[in-house]
């Protein structure tokens, strides 16, 4: 990088143009070596990949996520960069390849195409976009169940009061989830949607229980049903399990990417297929914005923004796509598995979570008997480094390992329960 400075100054004196690419090449090339290295033996990621304290047993992936180092090191290139000269790195037109980059390797990760993608800050954002945005009336209801997130569910509980749409909140039971079939999720689905229904909002695995939900089928249904949008919150899969947005035959994905694609906080990744691009209304509204009418980019259009960030996405993104998904997914399930059978064996817990990988994913919930789950997760935080979320009103904790957690760290942690 140094060299290239220096170059880049003397490129400034002699007043020749200066090339933003050129000056990104180097991050990108010292990135792909990593990367390559990292990868060559195809194994998975290991705790020594990140910065995390080493006292830390980390088991809230589901929460926030941790950026691997090298991605670390390639987003503090770009904040340097940037700082280097902020107007120029801010508003150069020459940003826009870079980020069609970092666009184009989103789409490839979804399966979908490039005008589709856009780069939000978080899935509460593409909530208050869809519940500002869609065509909604006083005819139209929106639906979904009690698992649905409060960023996916306030937005539509505010902004239906002032456009006089109605929102329908169905429940899934939640005390007996073990049992839970494919067949009984659909069965509400099916008994939920009406003639009114015009957008359904799915948490592919939700934060509270960890319902794998059978998005797929559901969406199916939707359509039978004459269902015009269908919307899939995957802030707890997206870089978890494969989402490919074609196959599930979505019209809108709002996710964290902060969680398990593993990028940096304040910049996100959403789906709006194309379909739908003339019927939404972008939330922000800015100077220029005709340019983008035919493509998911006007759905992030505010101006001024986080450049460094956006750009390190696309490292995340690459990391996570070299992950083998194969060795990946057995590793999850191993964890998940193991998890259970230590559920079994002790007699103060009570999974919670269904016991069909097909419904579940990498995270899941334990009730603690007679123990208030928050000072719970404090002492054993502050005694022995574990980190995961308690919710106090189901006495429940909630685990979501990655693939460099290990199974001695959940063996611990059930000890201690
Ligand atoms: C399923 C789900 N949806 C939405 C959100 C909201 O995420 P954010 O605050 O990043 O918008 C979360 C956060 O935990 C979540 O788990």
């Amino acid at each position: 990088m140094n060299t290239s400075r220096r170059d880049f100054l003397k490129t400034l004196a002699t007043g020749s143009t200066v090339s933003v690419l050129s000056m990104l090449n180097p991050v990108e090339t010292l990135f792909q070596e990593e990367l390559k290295n990292k990868f060559s033996d195809g194994s998975l990621p290991t705790k020594d990949d990140y910065s995390l304290d080493k006292q830390i047993k980390y088991l809230n992936h589901g929460s926030i996520g941790t950026i691997p180092k090298i991605v670390q090191q390639a987003h503090r290139e770009y904040l340097s960069l940037c700082e280097s000269n902020p107007w120029f790195y801010m508003w150069s037109g020459e940003w826009e390849e870079p980020i069609e980059n970092v666009r184009q390797k989103t789409a490839e990760f979804l399966n979908a195409d490039a005008t589709e993608i856009s780069f939000p800050h978080n899935t509460t954002e593409v909530y208050n976009l869809l519940a500002l945005g869609l065509p909604l009336g006083s005819n139209d209801e929106v639906l979904f169940s009690n698992l649905n997130h409060a960023g996916a569910s306030i937005p539509f509980h505010i902004h239906s009061q002032k456009r006089g749409y109605s929102v329908k909140v169905f429940d899934i039971p939640v005390h007996d989830l073990t049992n839970i079939s494919k067949e009984d999720i659909l069965d509400l689905y099916e008994a939920n949607i009406s003639s009114r229904t015009k957008l359904i909002v799915i948490p592919h695995i939700d934060n509270t229980f960890g319902i794998r939900q059978p998005v797929k089928e559901i969406t199916a249904l939707a359509r039978s049903k004459g269902v015009e949008f269908v919307s899939l919150d995957t802030a707890q899969t997206m870089g978890m399990i494969p989402v490919d947005v074609k196959d599930l035959d979505i019209d809108v994905v709002g996710t964290s990417s902060h969680k398990w694609i593993q990028a940096p906080k304040g910049v996100s990744v959403a789906y709006f297929n194309k379909r739908i691009h003339q019927k939404l209304d972008p939330m922000w509204v800015t100077w220029g914005q005709e340019r983008w009418k035919d493509s998911a980019r006007k759905y992030e259009d505010y101006g001024t923004r986080n450049l460094p960030e956006v750009l390190t996405l696309g490292h995340s993104i690459e990391y996570q796509s070299k992950i083998d998904s194969t060795l990946k997914e057995e590793k999850l399930k191993n964890l998940w598995h193991h998890a259970q059978n230590l559920c079994e064996q002790n007699n103060n817990t009570v999974w919670r979570s269904p016991t069909d990988w097909e419904l579940s994913g990498s995270l899941f919930v334990i009730e603690l008997a007679g123990v208030k789950a928050s000072e719970f997760a404090k002492q054993l935080f502050e005694l022995h480094g574990f980190v995961f979320r308690p919710f106090d009103q189901y006495s429940t904790i909630r685990i979501s390992p990655n693939v460099f957690n290990t199974t001695e760290e959940l063996d611990e942690l059930f000890d201690l329960v």
